[in-house]
């Protein structure tokens, strides 16, 4: 193999340009030629792809987003598209591939692997934490750590005021940031989507909460089962039906996908670019490379979007235990 490239793709992460860095620079000192495609399946389908050197990645191990763009391609869903992306990797000689994203980006390269045979390998990038194959995403402490910020100043205010808020929280099939940041963050209580919520069993809680209590914070998920956390809000008002209490939402949004990601993402993101390259030459051809108890693993696309990784029990406990 002597020519590679390497993509961002689905939602960016904080963390993507340490990877991308990774990746180019273990490519050059392996004595690699390394491409960057830019706006994920949509720029290999349009032919945005240009050589990269140990310069380009310069000055970017410290900035969110990614220098190579990112996007969810329609396109690349159809053979067509994939038809006209495959035309251009082989126009440029490129005979491996390093995919940064999470499940979307995953699914589309085990396709195209399976109907072009390119070896792709991939690095987890998303702050949902939803990849089985790593202990850890790209980006999602970084995350994590801009909600708890948030957090933290709502219940400044919160509490000055004596008033209930609700604030969502991104993951819509995950609830690991929710459930992180409530730890941090000392939430009342956290709604995930891998668990059924019973708004009755909020209500309760908040009618039996102790006298000394004046503030809550709850932290949903936004893919929790009953709903957003404005629409969760009006529910539990209505069943609570106590005009004293004073109820706010607060939607944190994507400030949870910007900003300078954190030491550990960065990290984690220059681990899994270096051991995606070094993976693509010691023949890996349909695998993510995470890490798990430390150790790099190389887990197949079809296990990384296939099975489902659990939130964790104790930290489900721990939620339980410290919000009483
Ligand atoms: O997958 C990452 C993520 O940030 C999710 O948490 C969120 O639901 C989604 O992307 C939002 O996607 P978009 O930026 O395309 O609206």
């Amino acid at each position: 193999m002597k020519k590679i490239a390497v993509f961002t793709s689905g939602g960016d992460s904080p963390g993507m340009n340490a990877c991308v860095r990774a990746v180019v620079r273990t490519a050059i000192f392996k004595g690699l030629e390394v491409y960057g495609i830019y706006r994920g399946y949509e720029g290999m389908i349009d032919g945005e792809i240009k050589r990269l050197q140990s310069h380009s990645v310069s000055n970017i191990v410290q900035r969110g987003g990614t220098v190579l763009k990112s996007a969810r391609s329609m396109e690349f869903k159809t053979p067509e598209g994939r038809k006209k992306a495959y035309d251009n990797l082989t126009a440029h000689g490129i005979e491996g591939l390093v995919a940064i994203g999470g499940d979307g980006t995953f699914t589309g390269a085990k396709l195209f692997f399976e109907e072009y045979g390119i070896p792709t390998v991939g690095c987890p990038g998303t702050i949902d934490n939803d990849l089985y194959g790593t202990d850890y995403t790209i980006g999602f402490d970084t995350a994590v750590n801009t909600a708890l910020e948030a957090i933290d100043k709502i219940r400044d205010t919160a509490a000055a005021h004596d008033r209930i808020f609700f604030i969502e929280v991104m993951g819509r099939d995950a609830g690991f940031i929710a459930v992180e940041s409530g730890i941090g963050g000392g939430a009342e209580f956290v709604m995930v989507p891998e668990t059924h919520t019973d708004l009755n069993d909020i209500v309760k809680s908040l009618k039996n909460l102790r006298k000394s209590k004046s503030s809550s914070i709850i932290v949903v998920a936004e893919g929790d089962d009953a709903g957003n956390a404005q629409t969760i809000m009006e529910k539990v008002k209505t069943k609570l039906n106590d005009p004293s209490k004073d109820f706010k939402v607060t939607t944190l949004g994507h400030i949870q996908r910007g900003g300078n990601p954190t030491a550990r993402d960065r990290v984690l993101a220059s681990r899994c670019g270096m051991s995606a390259v070094e993976g693509l030459l010691a023949g890996k051809q349909f695998h993510m490379a995470g890490v798990v108890n430390q150790e790099v693993v190389f887990t197949p696309f079809a296990d990384c979007i296939g099975k489902t990784k659990p939130l964790i029990e104790d930290h489900l406990k721990l939620m339980k235990i410290l919000s009483i």
